[in-house]
């Protein structure tokens, strides 16, 4: 197996950290949201309009299981609300070390200020709307993760060193 699976809220500097993995240490990259708006030839937006948050979210499942469960050496970033399904929960694990990236909610917002890609956060309240979700996904992400790794005030290339420090002493450990 010996893939990296990233999680956390958007904003959490998942898709830079997976291209520091990948530009320094040669995973291959995979980025869930890019490879959903591949195959159904929509951007996520669109994908949310047409089929609706929960059709996006079984494409997310249909990813996991016909593609991501069988690679091998890559980072795979996710997108924010992957963990939110029990069974991609469950399925992530198996598919890879799981981190949780977390950041503040001030951080957060200051990252998406100005973002028009994120169907979630097409509402009048964007920071109520980031707290909350926030708040209520905080529980499924840590249940999704082996491991999580704080990324205020750190460079991707600094988070992709630690993530792999988690993976090698995890492989010594373990011995995989
Ligand atoms: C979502 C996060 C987005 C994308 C979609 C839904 C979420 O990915 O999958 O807009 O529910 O948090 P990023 O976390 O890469 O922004």
């Amino acid at each position: 197996m010996n893939n990296i699976v990233l999680i956390g809220f958007m904003g959490t500097g998942k898709s830079s950290v997976a291209k520091a993995l990948e530009r320094e240490y040669g995973y291959r990259l995979v980025d869930t949201d890019e490879r959903i708006a591949l195959i159904e030839g929509m951007s996520i937006a669109e994908i949310f309009k047409k089929k609706g948050e929960e059709g996006f979210r079984r494409l997310e499942t249909e990813l996991i299981k016909n593609e991501l469960m069988g690679l091998s050496g890559v980072v795979i970033s996710c997108g924010g609300g992957m963990p939110l399904k029990k069974e991609n929960r469950k399925l992530l694990k198996s598919v890879g070390t799981v981190i949780w990236l977390k950041a503040s909610a001030q951080e957060i917002l200051k990252r998406l200020a100005g973002d028009t890609k994120r169907p979630l956060l097409a509402c009048d309240n964007r920071e109520a709307m980031v707290l909350s979700l926030m708040e209520e996904r905080s529980p499924l992400y840590a249940e999704a993760a082996n491991f999580e790794v704080v990324t205020d005030e750190k460079t991707p290339s600094q988070i992709a060193r630690e993530i792999v420090g988690i993976v090698k002493n995890l492989s010594a450990h373990i011995g995989y």
